[in-house]
């Protein structure tokens, strides 16, 4: 029996110096619940001339990846470096080592977290990735074990914590994007090019994270419908808050009996909706389950110590399965097929702002695109338009399919400027 957990770190940055704090500092709650001394013995960084934790054995650093990964002495190997290819490779080596593997690397899990869960169970190793999505909430272990009996048909996320602080800033405070987003670079919580989170790229990874995870399918990157924040126009906040909807950057994923819908994009979603109220830079994942019915998860979306708290629970773990050497023992294949819906059978209410030439007949011209795709009319609403001579109208459709909404879109060019347009999502719940 084992008396001590070796761990070698890669990386020791925000993520990794939050894991050094707390497996120093909660050393003796780790040793109860494990009965064994967890240590780090090796931790890789880029640059040696850093002034580094001083927790930490200046011994243990080294800039040669290899030297870690060739360490028979390590039993864990956590991955907080980031990036895409080398991390990849060092999963993928520490694995095939016989390694156990925790990483918080979304970009990896999105994209080949499918082939590295198979060479986990090929290999009879833990591969556990809990901070990879919405770091300090305990959202993979709740798909995976809280939710187990369960089977869930939808699943929506606020999972990118600066795009919730842009619009929380410019719904609360009136902020144009561009002053919320420069305030967010600011506080940290954007990156120097935040393409990623507004465009909702980084959200979509965490969709696919999900959304394989709640529907035991293969769901890729290129499934994912994306749409970006930078597309919301002025006045759109406002028209969201006038009919009684609060504008949110959401991740939604659906399952029914036709197959899997995921998207990211800005939509409308009812001031009712629980997901209504998450601001700042929170997160937190909605979950409807057959069974269960709905439930809600919210914290801490990133940051150095909440998603250091994921990543040493994966951490603690693998240590309980080496102590009782079941590691690797997890399921992880998939037990449906992907079946991506079609744009026809993907069903929402939309709101539509349009702008058109203020003259008799309008409004019957576009009524009348509407009826030819049979997509029915819930309310239609004019509101001034700035310049003379122009009207600006409102239409919120019922349900209907995302073929539809295209449709309609596609023919209104002729008659009528759309300004903006949104799906609608949450209503059941008021
Ligand atoms: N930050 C968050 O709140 C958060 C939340 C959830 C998930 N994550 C994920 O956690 C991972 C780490 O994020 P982070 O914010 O901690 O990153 P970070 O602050 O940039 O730290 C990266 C660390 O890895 C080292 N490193 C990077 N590439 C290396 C290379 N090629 N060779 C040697 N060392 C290398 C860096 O060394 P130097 O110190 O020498 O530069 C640094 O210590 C990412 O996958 C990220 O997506 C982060």
């Amino acid at each position: 029996m084992k008396n001590e957990i070796s761990i070698g770190l890669l990386g020791l940055g925000t993520v990794g110096s939050g894991v050094a704090k707390i497996l120093q500092q909660h050393q003796q709650d780790l040793h109860h619940k494990l009965g064994v001394q967890v240590s780090i013995k090796k931790v890789l960084v880029r640059n040696n001339n850093k002034e580094r934790l001083s927790i930490l054995d200046p011994n243990v650093f080294t800039t040669d990846i290899n030297e870690i990964l060739n360490d028979s002495s390590l039993d864990i190997i956590v991955e907080v470096m980031g990036g895409m290819d080398e991390a990849k490779h060092a999963i993928e080596e520490a694995l095939k080592a016989g390694k156990q593997v925790v990483t918080a690397n979304k970009d990896v899990m999105a994209q080949y977290g499918h082939d590295l869960l198979k060479l986990a169970d090929e290999q009879k190793c833990d591969l556990f990735y809990e901070a990879s999505v919405a770091g300090g909430i305990p959202i993979i272990r709740t798909l995976e074990d809280g939710l187990a009996s369960d089977r869930i048909s939808s699943l929506m996320g606020i999972v990118n914590g600066t795009t919730n602080f842009i619009l929380t800033k410019m719904k609360k405070e009136n902020m144009s994007y561009e002053t919320a987003l420069a305030e967010a670079t600011r506080l940290g919580y954007a990156e120097a090019d935040p393409s990623a989170d507004v465009d909702g790229l980084d959200a979509a990874r965490k969709m696919v994270i999900l959304s394989s995870l709640a529907f035991s399918t293969e769901v890729h990157i290129n499934d994912v419908l994306v749409r970006g924040m930078r597309e919301i126009q002025d006045g759109d906040l406002e028209m969201a808050n006038k009919f009684g909807y609060t504008m949110k950057m959401v991740g939604s994923s659906k399952k029914d009996e036709d197959g899997i819908e995921v998207a990211v994009e800005p939509i409308f979603l009812a001031d009712s909706h629980p997901l209504a109220s998450v601001n700042n830079e929170f997160n937190a994942v909605y979950i409807y389950g057959d069974a269960v019915g709905e439930t809600m998860l919210y914290g801490p979306g990133a940051g150095s110590l909440p998603t250091a708290t994921s990543v040493v629970s994966d951490i603690i773990a693998a240590c309980r399965n080496l102590l009782l050497e079941v590691n690797g023992k997890r399921v992880h294949s998939a037990q449906h097929e992907r079946v991506i819906k079609p744009e026809s059978s993907r069903f929402a209410k939309y709101f539509h702002r349009l702008l058109v030439k203020d003259e008799v007949g309008v409004l019957s011209k576009l009524t009348a695109i509407y009826s030819k795709h049979g997509a029915s009319l819930q309310s239609v609403m004019q509101h001034p338009a700035e310049q003379d001579g122009q009207a600006e109208l409102v239409f919120l459709t019922h349900q209907i399919s995302r073929q539809q909404h295209l449709d309609v879109l596609n023919d209104l060019a002729g008659t009528a400027s759309v300004i903006s347009h949104y799906r609608i999502e949450g209503e059941e719940t008021a």
